[in-house]
């Protein structure tokens, strides 16, 4: 049933290819739920373009026009309540949110990082992982707390670099598996039980299985 889908809240700020994945798993359902509402802190992100001509509820609202960030993420938590949002996908979203925003959704906000994290946060960690010779990288969701790319990992996956690997054909082998591991993350996270004890995420069958007797 409609309503009982979880209401999704994509942040974006750039291509949106994420965003477009998410959309199109809730659509076929993938995942049981729905992007109620695509935001971007910039107006000429090619995914805000997409998100509307696809009928989605859309807002821009960009970081230059507040003060701090903490007034821009208010604003923009206020348009996800606005909107019914139960969890936030970060998706491309290049702003590092506030304690404030973290906190608006305790345990609700997941983030995708195109590194097997913690290796390799920040920006440009595909060349950050080629510049350091790594012979497997990947990409993780995982929950948001206040610190960058540093939240209990809810999935991940891994791809071997090539030896003759560019930039932009790791990035294009990557962005397929950051696609799964999103819906894939998204799926576990909605679907089973789950618990955060120290830095992992426990899921419910796991929980089981390992209490299970030999
Ligand atoms: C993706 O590779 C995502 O992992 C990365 O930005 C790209 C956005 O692509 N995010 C980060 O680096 C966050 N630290 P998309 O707009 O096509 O989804």
């Amino acid at each position: 049933m409609e309503s009982s889908k979880a209401v999704l809240g994509v942040l974006i700020s750039g291509r949106g290819s994420n965003m477009k994945s998410i959309v199109e798993a809730c659509e076929s359902d993938d995942i049981p739920a729905r992007v109620g509402i695509v935001i971007s802190n910039r107006g000429d992100a090619p995914g805000i373009g997409w998100a509307a001509g696809h009928g989605l509820d859309t807002a821009v609202i960009s970081h230059r026009d507040f003060e701090s960030r903490e007034a821009h993420d208010r604003a923009v938590v206020g348009k996800l309540r606005a909107a019914g949002v139960d969890w936030v996908c970060l998706a491309g979203y290049m702003r590092l949110l506030s304690a404030e925003f973290v906190q608006a959704f305790p345990r609700r906000i997941l983030n995708i990082h195109p590194a097997l994290l913690p290796a390799f946060p920040g920006l440009d960690a595909q060349q950050q992982a080629l510049d350091y010779g790594v012979r497997v990288t990947g990409c993780t969701v995982h929950l948001v707390d206040e610190k960058l790319d540093h939240g209990p990992i809810v999935a991940q996956r891994s791809l071997k670099i090539r030896d003759d690997e560019s930039v932009e054909g790791l990035k294009s082998r990557l962005i397929i598996e950051e696609h799964r591991c999103y819906v894939e993350a998204l799926s576990r996270i909605l679907e089973e039980q789950w618990d955060v004890q120290g830095r992992r995420v426990i899921f419910e069958k796991r929980i089981s299985a390992a209490r299970r007797p030999h």
